[in-house]
């Protein structure tokens, strides 16, 4: 495999994340999200959101891609603050189904911990996952998440599904478990991106 770089996602990047966010539901969701949902037209789905946070970028939010020259392998989008009470939301965090057991994820992860540590210290970081993906909340759980709460709520194209609340004490407790994952962020970040200061 060969060696990916790091960096700010851009509007340049939208639709290879909405095309990689929606192979990565196909694959993850089967049997949870409605089949009409996952096998209708989701990559216009995906490129309407990833449009829309791309082009108008806020501070308040860290979007990277993990990339080869053959495009996008890999990408996090995480929010400065979530729920009342809650530090950083991370909401997606996914690796192509070629390039995981790599480190990609580990590394993403790594990335939004240092971030967190700068704009939401001493508050809790967290993720939303769905109870039957056993494989990425082990992989949480292996970096220090632990399960707060479930909840049963809709899904994105219908029907429900239990999520459950996953978090860190704090950034620096995150870091400190995703520390061995560090990653070098190379290019230019736009404006809006702050990123993590490098190891
Ligand atoms: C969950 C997910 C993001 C993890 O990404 P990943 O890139 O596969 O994660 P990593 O490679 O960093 O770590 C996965 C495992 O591979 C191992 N690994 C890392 N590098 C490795 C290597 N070179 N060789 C073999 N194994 C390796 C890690 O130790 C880790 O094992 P552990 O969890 O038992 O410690 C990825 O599986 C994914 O995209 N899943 C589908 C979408 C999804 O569920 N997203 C989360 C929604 S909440």
């Amino acid at each position: 495999m060969t060696s990916l770089a790091y960096r700010a996602a851009t509007l340049a990047c939208a639709e290879e994340i909405a095309a990689l966010h929606a192979e990565s539901w196909r694959r993850t969701y089967r049997g949870i999200f409605r089949d009409e949902f996952l096998l209708g037209d989701l990559e216009r789905e995906r490129r309407a959101v990833w449009r829309a946070r791309l082009a108008s970028p806020r501070a308040s939010t860290l979007g990277l891609v993990a990339s080869d020259e053959r495009g996008v392998r890999g990408f996090v989008y995480a929010f400065e603050r979530g729920d009342p009470g809650w530090g950083v939301f991370i909401d997606n965090l996914h690796v192509a189904a070629s390039h995981q057991r790599a480190g990609v994820g580990a590394a993403l992860l790594a990335a939004v911990a240092r971030w967190a540590s700068h704009v939401s210290p001493g508050v809790a970081p967290y993720l939303w996952v769905l109870e039957p993906n056993v494989r990425a909340r082990q992989f949480y759980e292996r970096r220090g998440a632990s399960l707060r709460e479930a909840t049963v709520r809709e899904n994105p194209g219908g029907g429900t599904a239990t999520y459950l609340r996953y978090a860190w004490t704090d950034p620096t407790e995150m870091a400190a478990r995703t520390l061995t994952a560090c990653v070098d962020l190379v290019g230019t970040a736009p404006p809006h991106v702050r990123l993590p200061p490098s190891r």
